[in-house]
């Protein structure tokens, strides 16, 4: 059997496959953000897909950090029972599940209190984005915020909590010198751009100790002026080495429209160079650093995930928009028919998210 159906462990979290899904937007959250059924159904599709471990969309932490429609959040204890469910669905079919945590910062939908949105320093470019600055209290208090989400996500049974810390959310936003200006401990130097993070991932650790699965999901790149470049990413990588993350998935760009690429990129060739988008990060990361890489991007034919995960220039395989159009990928590739993913990257699914329908793909629903 090839190397990309191992069983390996992440910290104590065992895998059945070197396959995971990569966080989702669904759109369709109830509207406090607690999880619905036809999320839940969908994850047991994974499941049932054989996807070794899902990682569910991205839920915000508090009320001023979501950042898109029908989202999911994780902001209060009520939430917990909702998440339960869907968890024992997933570990039924033998996959693991974990929680992304996020705020939107700067991003943020229009805020509860219709206070500006926050980020770590203010900025304002025309059409593009607009915040203030974050204060130091509301700075520990987003430490406390992402705890008690990973403490939420532990209740609820999920094996593991993933920060967002990529496509231009707050944590991100805290790492970038495009975002970040600030002139405190918070910013400048890498380490200082880097603190909120490592101080979230302390919190967590001693809330919930060593053995609660923490990964984190980085940009290899913001592709922005002035942004947060690769060897920066190595730089936090090693940091988060150090200070006990479980693994590193590589992303990049900011979903601003000024990032040169957005993290889901749409195809404009159906050529195998098109594929992995962050092969030359993933390189420079593994010749640092020996926590485990989950590599997203662009990634659609079983042959190549299979060549990166025996050059070992990754450990696990992540895709996202591929299982939106076959939940069912994994399986149907295990059992042997390894043509490429149906994905053609073009982005439909969002639009339907985006008007409230949640995501489905539009090429195979007019098929
Ligand atoms: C509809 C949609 C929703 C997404 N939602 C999230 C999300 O909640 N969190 C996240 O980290 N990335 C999100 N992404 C980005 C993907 O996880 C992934 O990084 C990107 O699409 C590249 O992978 P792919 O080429 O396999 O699609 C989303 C992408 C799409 C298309």
């Amino acid at each position: 059997m090839d190397k990309l159906f191992d069983k390996t462990k992440i910290n104590q979290m065992e895998l059945k496959n070197r396959f995971v899904r990569s966080a989702t937007w669904e759109g369709l959250a109830n509207p406090d953000g607690s999880c619905s059924e036809k999320i839940a159904d969908m994850m047991l599709e994974l499941a049932k897909g054989q996807v070794g471990l899902i990682i569910t969309s991205h839920a915000y932490v508090n009320q001023y950090g979501q950042g898109s429609i029908r989202q999911l959040g994780i902001y209060d204890d009520r939430l917990i029972s909702g998440y339960k469910e869907m968890v024992e669905k997933v570990h039924k079919k033998g996959s693991k599940i974990v929680l992304q945590i996020t705020h939107a910062g700067a991003r943020a939908l229009a805020q509860p209190t219709n206070s500006e949105p926050f980020g770590p320093s203010s900025l304002t470019i025309k059409d593009i984005i607009s915040c203030r600055e974050i204060n130091i209290i509301e700075i520990f208090k987003m430490t406390e915020d992402f705890t008690m989400a990973a403490v939420r996500a532990q209740k609820a049974g999920f094996d593991g909590v993933q920060l967002h810390g990529a496509h231009g959310f707050l944590l991100n936003q805290f790492l970038s010198p495009f975002f970040n200006r600030r002139e405190d401990r918070y910013g400048g130097s890498i380490e200082n751009r880097a603190r909120l993070i490592l101080e979230i991932l302390q919190a967590i650790r001693s809330e919930l100790g060593r053995q609660f699965t923490v990964l984190i999901k980085l940009n290899s790149d913001d592709f922005i002026e002035g942004g947060f470049a690769p060897s920066e990413m190595v730089q936090v990588s090693a940091m988060l080495e150090s200070a006990g993350i479980d693994a590193v998935e590589l992303s990049g760009g900011t979903g601003l429209k000024i990032s040169k690429y957005s993290s889901s990129r749409v195809s404009k060739s159906d050529s195998k160079e098109d594929e992995v988008y962050y092969l030359d990060a993933a390189k420079l990361y593994k010749r640092k650093i020996s926590v485990p890489l989950i590599l997203v991007g662009g990634i659609r034919s079983y042959e190549l995930a299979k060549e990166l995960v025996e050059k070992e220039l990754t450990d696990y395989i992540s895709l996202c928009r591929p299982l939106i159009r076959e939940p069912d990928l994994i399986k149907r590739w295990q059992e042997g028919d390894i043509k490429k993913a149906k994905c053609i990257s073009c982005n439909g699914c969002f639009v339907p998210a985006r008007a409230g329908e949640g995501i489905y793909c539009v090429v195979e629903n007019q098929r």
